[in-house]
Parts: structure tokens; sequence; C-alpha cells
């Protein structure tokens, strides 16, 4: 067996799923929990939860401090200038939402573009179709080549003069291209337009630094990097933020109400409505510890390693297609989105799954570029630095059989 040092640190790691041991490779869909991440939140509950900001009590100033502790280590992991330019939200979904109907509507006028990429996420898509419906704007896209990467021409043809915002992934949940993300905010900027990061997909692999980047918004989720899930982050440099209306309204994100109108409190407050999550930002937390312990040194390594090994398998059965790069050297991430010839996607994953095998299959909540590729849907198959070749072994062995069970002769 390889040997993994992580791997005892994740209990649900040696479990069996139809009386076989567990092959987790749907870690793009989200990423399972270490025991110091259950055990923060635990530690939460049992010493410290109390409403936060609301109560003048000890416990609930414990709870306040608690919360806030998590935004500072969240600015200070993506090297943001302040914790006031870190909000917490439920998820990437929400803070794109969030994005959309604040900045978005305020900017936007007749005529002016949005640019995504075609590989976006639907929460990267319906937010800007709805902002640019309601104020008379063009949501255009940026096609990738056949390898699934965005080419400079592409980006130098797109965004134009009347881009006001560039909304993109930096790592496709599908085909898991790192897209050319400086490049893009670098043309953006040369135009005048802000850019949104939909940073889901590559934070639980590559450290990001809001200041290298210079993106003007930056997305994520904790449940994607080992936190748990109802907690996402939305970075924004203060000046935009301070410029923005709220998004939901309501709790202690006022600073006074009167019978008509309300003022609002600063940043962070002004954007976070209701009781807060305390228990998921402490959670978050405790999953960001664990990354640095471990070192996204280690985190590439591992992953890179079991990437090639992967493709170079799959690449060995007949009547595989590997959609986008299958050069594990260039710029991929170990999400790996096949077929196999003659199958639907839905059967291949049941067949995997009574091997102990979980792996997503479907549109990927990316219809568009599914239309893009002309297939209805895929399979795919997530690595994180946790699993091994071992388990690639396992997968390999399994999808060998797809096409023999359903009565294929080879
Ligand atoms: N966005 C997640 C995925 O790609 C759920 O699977």
């Amino acid at each position: 067996m390889t040997l993994n040092p992580y791997r005892n640190d994740f209990p649900i790691l040696s479990t069996k799923v139809n009386g076989k041991d567990l092959v987790y490779f749907d870690n793009a869909a989200t990423t399972q929990k270490p025991a110091s991440v259950m055990e923060a939140i635990n530690i939460y509950y049992k010493e410290q939860n109390a409403n936060p900001y609301r109560g003048l009590y000890g416990l609930s100033v414990e709870a306040t401090n608690a919360y806030e502790e998590a935004r500072e280590k969240v600015a200070a992991f993506i090297g943001a200038e302040s914790p006031k330019e870190i909000i917490f939200t439920r998820n990437t979904t929400e803070s794109l939402n969030l994005i959309a109907y604040t900045y978005g509507k305020m900017v936007l006028e007749e005529g002016d573009k949005v640019v995504a990429a075609i590989s976006e996420h639907h929460s990267n898509i319906l937010p800007w179709q709805q902002v640019t419906k309601e104020k008379g704007g063009i949501l255009s896209y940026l096609y990738l080549n056949e390898s699934g990467h965005i080419k400079e021409e592409e980006i130098e043809q797109k965004i134009t003069e009347d881009t006001k915002i560039v909304a993109v992934a930096h790592v496709s949940n599908v085909l898991g291209t790192v897209h050319p993300v400086e490049s893009i905010i670098k043309k953006a900027h040369e135009v005048g337009a802000v850019v949104v990061l939909d940073c889901a997909q590559s934070v639980p692999h590559y450290q990001i630094n809001v200041k290298e980047l210079d993106a003007d918004f930056i997305v994520f989720s904790g449940h994607k990097m080992l936190g748990p899930m109802g907690i996402g982050v939305l970075y924004g440099k203060e000046k935009l933020l301070n410029e923005m209306p709220p998004f939901l309204t309501g709790g202690e994100m006022i600073e006074y109400v009167y019978e008509q109108e309300a003022t609002f409190a600063p940043l962070p407050n002004k954007f976070e409505a209701g009781t807060p999550n305390v228990e998921g930002a402490v959670g978050l937390k405790a999953a960001i510890n664990y990354i640095q312990k471990v070192g996204y040194h280690n985190i590439t390594k591992i992953e890179e390693e079991l990437t090639e090994y992967a493709l170079a398998r799959m690449k060995e059965i007949p009547h595989i297609t590997i959609y986008g790069e299958t050069d594990s050297t260039k710029k991929r991430c170990g999400v790996i989105s096949f077929n196999v010839d003659d199958v639907h996607p839905h059967d291949t994953a049941s067949i995997l799954d009574a091997d102990g095998i979980a792996i997503r299959a479907g549109h990927h909540c990316a219809q568009p570029l599914m239309k893009y590729m002309k297939v209805p849907a895929t399979c795919r198959a997530s690595l994180y630095f946790y699993n091994t070749k071992e388990e690639v072994d396992v997968f390999i062995n399994s999808l060998k059989k797809v096409r023999r069970w359903l009565g294929y002769g080879d």
C-alpha cells in the first residue's frame, strides 16, 4: 500500500460502501473532513456557543471572538488587506449572487457586457443572466479550444471596452482546466472591467493570494476545502464593498433603523444579515489550519502524481473518451471528465458504486459546457491528496468491467 500519512486523519475514508472499501473520487463536489475540523466544531458547541454580537455577556463575546478569529484566519490565508474584506456567506453560489445583485445591478447599463467562460458552473451563469436581462446587458462567453483551454486570442477578442464585469472560474469543475486568469485579469483591468474569480475549485489545491492575482472579487466554499458545508467566502476589495448596497437585510447588519429608512453597519457586517454560521466559520478556520499543516507543496505533489497515473491508466483502456486536457503536465488538476463508449454516465457511476467507488455523473451544473462539447453528460472522477494509487487501480479495474457488464464484447 502507498503510504499516505493523511488518510488516518479522515475517519470516513475507512468506511465500507456496498461491502467494499470506500474509494472517494468526488472531491470536486465536496471533500471529506479531517477529525480536527469536527473536533473544532465540537469544542465550539461544548464551550463557546451563544449568539454572537447580540449578547452583553461573556459567552456571546466568546462566540463573537471565535467568529472574528475565523475571519482573520481567512483574510491572512488569502493575503487580504484587512478582515473587513472577508464576508461570510453560505457558499460560492451565494457569494456570486451577492455580487451580481449588488455590484452587478449597480454598474450595468443597457448594452454593457458581462463576460464569463462557457465552462462556468451554473452558479456563475444564472445570476449574470438574471441581472443582464434586467439591465439590458449582454452575457458573452469565452470559448475553450479542443483541450479545454481559453486561448489569448479569445481573451483579446471578447474582453472589450464595453465589458463591465468578467466572471470566470479559476479551475473548471468539469474539466479541471486551470484557466489563464492572470491574462484575463490583466485584460479586464485594461478595459476598466471588474473581475469576479470563482475559486471554489482552486483554493482546495493551490495557494491563492488576492494581492498577487489582483482580482476584485474572489469567492469560494468551505466544504470543498475540508471545511463544513454552509460556510462560504466572498473577498472583495474594500473600496468596492463600501460602494455596494446591502444584499440581504435584517439582523445585525444595521447601524440604525427608522420607520421608513435604515442606515447600515460598516464592513463586513453590512453583508451578513441574520444570525451567522459561527460553527461553519470555526470549522473553516480548522480546515485552513489543516491545509497549512499539510502544506500546498505536498498537496500539489501528491495530486500531480495521482493525476498523471490516473490519466495514463485510463488511456490504456479502450473505449474511454477523456474530455479536455489529457496531458497531466499541462495546466490541469485532478478533475477528470470521461465517458465509456455507448454507456450512459449514470450506468457507469452505478457500476462503479457497486465496487465502493464514488464519482459524479451528469451535467455537473455546467449545461452550456455540455452543449458546447456536444455531450449530454459525463462521468467525473475528482482526486484529492488523501487518495492513493491503489484507489486509482480499484477505479481502473472497475472501469474495465463496465462495457462487459452491459453486454459489449470488448
Ligand atoms: N459544484 C460542485 C460540483 O462540481 C457541486 O460537483
